[in-house]
Order: C-alpha cells, then sequence, then structure tokens
C-alpha cells in the first residue's frame, strides 16, 4: 500500500445476512473493531437489510454499500434500486460491475459505465469491480480484458472529482480459495494505475486500487504489501467478523 491513501477493507456479503443475521453481524463487528486506525472500512449487505444495517452502524465507523444499483432515478424499473433509494437507505458507496453481475445477470462494459455515472451524480462512492476469467488469463487476455474494463468508466471517474474506488477481482479467484498470488495482483494493479494516468497523474494517486478474490487472514497481508494494493473486496470472509476483522488488522499493519 502507499501511505498517500487510506486502505479500504469491504465486505460484500452477497445474497447472505439479510435482515436479523446481518444485523447481528453489523452489531458484533461495531463492537469489536475498536479504532479503526485511518483504515475505510465498509459493508455491503443485501438490499433488504441496508437500512436496518445502516442504523445499526449509526454513529460508528463503518461505512454502508450498495451491491449493486440503477443508472436511472426512478422510473418504471420492477426490482430495481437506484442510487438515491441507496443513499436514503444509509449507504455512502455501492459495488458497481462485480464479476457475479456481468457474468449471471448480463451487465456490460456500458452499463457498469452507466451505473458508475448515476452513482457519482448522486454523491454515492462507487467501487468498480473490473478482471479476467481463467480462460482469459489463460489465453494471456488479462491486460486487455482488465484495461478495457476498467476504460469504459474513466471519464466518469475524472469528470466527477468524487470519491471512487477500482477493485481488481480475478474471476478464477472468486470464491475458489484460490487467491491471485501478490505478484499477479501487483501486476494488474499496477497496469491499472497506468491507465489512469494517462487520464491525469492525480486521479492515478488519489484512486484507491482493491484486490478482491479469496482475500482471508491468512493471506491478506501478502497482498496488502503490495505497492498498488489499497484494500480489500472480501467476500467469502467477511461473512464471520472475527475473519473481516483480522483483514481489518491486516491492513493496520501494512
Ligand atoms: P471471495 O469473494 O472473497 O469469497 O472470493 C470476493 C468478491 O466476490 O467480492
Amino acid at each position: 500500500m502507499n501511505p498517500s491513501r487510506a486502505p479500504i477493507i469491504a465486505g460484500n456479503w452477497k445474497m447472505q445476512h439479510g435482515g436479523r443475521s446481518g444485523c447481528e453481524l453489523a452489531a458484533s463487528l461495531r463492537r469489536e473493531l475498536g479504532d479503526p486506525r485511518g483504515v475505510t472500512v465498509i459493508v455491503a449487505p443485501p438490499f433488504t437489510a441496508l437500512a436496518a444495517v445502516s442504523a445499526e452502524l449509526d454513529g460508528s465507523p463503518i461505512a454502508v454499500a450498495g451491491q449493486n444499483l440503477h443508472a436511472a432515478p426512478s422510473g418504471a424499473f420492477t426490482g430495481e434500486i437506484s442510487a438515491a433509494m441507496l443513499s436514503e437507505a444509509g449507504a455512502s458507496w455501492v459495488i458497481v460491475g462485480h464479476s457475479e453481475r456481468r457474468q449471471l445477470f448480463g451487465e456490460t462494459d456500458a452499463s457498469v459505465a452507466q451505473k458508475t455515472a448515476a452513482a457519482l451524480s448522486a454523491g454515492l462512492r462507487p467501487i468498480v469491480c473490473v478482471g479476467e476469467t481463467l480462460e482469459e488469463r489463460d489465453a494471456g487476455r488479462t491486460f486487455d480484458v482488465v484495461l478495457s474494463q476498467a476504460r469504459a468508466v474513466l471519464d466518469a471517474l475524472a469528470a466527477s472529482g468524487g470519491v471512487h474506488a477500482l477493485a481488481y477481482e480475478p474471476v478464477w479467484a472468486i470464491g475458489t480459495g484460490r487467491n491471485a498470488t501478490a505478484a499477479q495482483a501487483e501486476e494488474v494493479h499496477a497496469r491499472l494505475r497506468a491507465l489512469l494516468a494517462e487520464t491525469s497523474p492525480a486521479l492515478a494517486a488519489s484512486t484507491p486500487i482493491l484486490y478482491g478474490g479469496s482475500v482471508k487472514p491468512d493471506n491478506a497481508s501478502a497482498l496488502l504489501a503490495c505497492a498498488n494494493v489499497d484494500g480489500a473486496l472480501v467476500g467469502g470472509a467477511s461473512l464471520d467478523a472475527a475473519q473481516f476483522l483480522a483483514i481489518v488488522a491486516a491492513a493496520h499493519r501494512a
């Protein structure tokens, strides 16, 4: 990590810990976190638990994120949630373009760019996810894929001047227990930072780039020690307070 960028540890609960168990997890995190010592700690519960988890965390240093949003401010979009609705429910961040959204729900670079712009214009901080599949990596296309996904949101990020983050999440590392090595992560993060620098050095310097994909307490330190890894987007290990807080502690030490 680079000391000029505050580390971010974000927990993506996915379709787990709705309602009551989400509130219990949030209460444990709040009780046991203590002083986050400069680490931005975020949890992303399912939509139905957002307001309750936000209330549980009110006044604590833990921020809340949505896992997705619709790009339109309102309208006839059955089953969808707007940026303003997320804010109203207490979210200050939102995950955009997670690979599960891209692969299972048909999100494209264009829709991810629209959602990113919508989040920023409503004052939400997007965490935009990019990442290659195993097939793409094996075909030597990692940089092509990741950089073109990131390029799609560059204009929105540069134009807003707001707070945002990128997350590099290799699809083959998500939920598989097979994390990218520190060297593999750093190689991609450095390329992403160089891409941001083509738009502006300030954008490159100020954009946190998180790593996600099987981050656990025992591999977090090595990943977070990389110069261009500014935090982690954590799935499975964020469902358990002790594991998630051990990753936050690794960010303190990095
Ligand atoms: P994982 O998920 O930590 O369970 O691999 C990461 C993510 O999908 O954000």
